[in-house]
């Protein structure tokens, strides 16, 4: 009897002892290919020695101070290698502790915002349906996956949220180009509905991610969404949690379509799982209004600002350049999405294959013509996954991204360290646990 509150109580929970690169152990000798690196957090690979010592080092020297008191040289240096690499301009940067957090940070900061401006009535955050931005109940309120949403949907103040840039299943029944970007005009539809003296801002992430598995928008999106947030005076916040460092081939997701943010949050992959690390990047021009108006930030957290954070944060990112990972991220995940469409395509239980850089998305449906989804209790591509850890290869499981509740997928989002072998053996172990579970043997 264990006094650990598991996450899926009937799972026996292997104790993990070690890790390296791609790889990692549990206590009973048994290896797993690290091939979703937990919840896309993992880019730099496991037992990276450089970030261990960097902690341990920061740690011994220092390892917390009140955010509202003291500086550390790790905070510093790490704020000004990131500024050069955020597609934001004279960018401040706000440090937390999950993504949620981040998030729950974005969305006040924009409301402050607009008040510093002298907008006192905005005060809804705009976002997507097929979203995930995280459990604490300001970020649920802006998620847009309600079977997340539907047991504590009576605690938290709900927000606007409009159909997601979703291809394969086009809410609006459309095809792209002829489409005319619906999806991206729903944006401004929403605002005139609230009136765009209501609305603070609009959130999303730049690759729909584990709500709906690396949906990637179609081009023109992302600019006319900026073009209708600067017409109706709006943040644009960009959600980089799971896209950010490197995952996507770029060092942020946005980057791939032209468009700068107001704000961006990041998490998970900016220290790839070695300290629980999240930012809110800002526009220093906003902040200076925050400033004018307020004096600061009406926001805080104990943990805030993190000396230990910033350490591995730094450690983190100077590993991903010494390492050339973004560029990795771009070419070996480009055979990695080759190699899933070789492999898997023929499959009668695999609908789409899509994604970007090293994160890619398979879904699965009980008819290929009608692209009918699996009824929910059949928790398709759990059992996939399962089938997989089962045979050493961790992928990380999706479903809801339909209608919320039907819709089965997973997501293959190694570490940026990956091989092409490794992928190789990642998408055969993929197609067996596929056949096994599809067949129902
Ligand atoms: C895009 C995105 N935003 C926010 C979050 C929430 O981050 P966290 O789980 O660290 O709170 C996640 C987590 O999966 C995410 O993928």
């Amino acid at each position: 009897m264990s006094h650990v509150f598991y996450r899926r109580p009937a799972f026996p929970h292997p104790r993990a002892v070690r890790g390296e690169g791609v790889y990692l152990w549990d206590a009973e000798g048994r290896r797993y290919i690290d091939a979703s690196g937990g919840a896309i957090v993992v880019n730099v690979g496991h037992g990276v020695r450089e970030i261990a010592r960097a902690m341990g080092e920061q740690a011994a020297q220092v390892a917390y101070v009140h955010a509202t008191l003291f500086t550390t040289e790790a905070l510093e240096a790490y704020s000004e290698e990131l500024a050069r690499r955020v597609p934001l301009a004279d960018p401040r940067f706000y440090y937390l502790t999950s993504g949620s957090e981040g998030i729950e940070a974005a969305i006040k900061f924009a409301r402050q915002v607009q008040v510093a401006r002298g907008a006192p009535s905005r005060y809804l955050i705009i976002s997507r349906w097929g979203s995930y931005h995280g459990a604490t109940l300001g970020a649920l309120a802006v998620t847009g996956k309600p079977k997340m949403r539907a047991l504590y949907a009576p605690m938290f103040r709900d927000q606007p949220h409009i159909p997601p840039p979703y291809c394969y299943r086009c809410p609006f029944g459309a095809t792209y180009p002829a489409c005319d970007l619906a999806c991206a005009r729903a944006l401004e539809t929403e605002i005139l509905r609230h009136g765009p003296d209501q609305v603070a801002a609009f959130l999303a992430e730049p690759v729909g991610g584990a709500t709906m598995g690396a949906v990637v928008p179609p081009e023109g999106y992302w600019p006319l969404v900026r073009e209708i947030c600067d017409r109706y005076g709006l943040l644009l916040i960009a959600d980089e949690v799971m896209t950010g460092f490197g995952r996507t081939g770029r060092w942020f997701g946005m980057e791939h379509f032209g468009v700068e943010p107001d704000g961006m949050v990041m998490g998970k992959g900016a220290t790839g799982g070695y300290f629980p690390l999240s930012i809110l990047a800002v526009r220093g021009s906003d902040v200076e209004a925050i400033q004018r108006a307020h004096g600061e930030f009406v926001h805080g957290g104990t943990f805030s600002h993190h000396a230990v954070g910033a350490a591995a944060a730094l450690a983190t990112l100077r590993y991903i350049e010494a390492h050339d990972l973004v560029r990795a991220a771009a070419e070996k995940g480009a055979y990695l999405g080759r190699r899933l469409r070789e492999v898997l395509s023929d499959l009668p239980w695999v609908g789409d294959i899509r994604g970007i850089g090293m994160m890619w998305a398979v879904e699965f449906v009980a008819d290929r013509r009608t692209k009918e989804p699996f009824p929910p209790g059949r928790h398709f591509a759990q059992a996939i996954c399962d089938r997989a850890f089962e045979r050493g290869v961790l992928l990380y499981p999706g479903h809801g991204g339909v209608d919320g509740v039907r819709g089965d997928h997973l997501m293959v989002a190694p570490p940026l360290v990956v091989t092409e072998a490794q992928i190789d053996e990642i998408v055969e172990v993929l197609r067996t646990a596929v056949v096994e579970v599809g067949s129902g043997h």
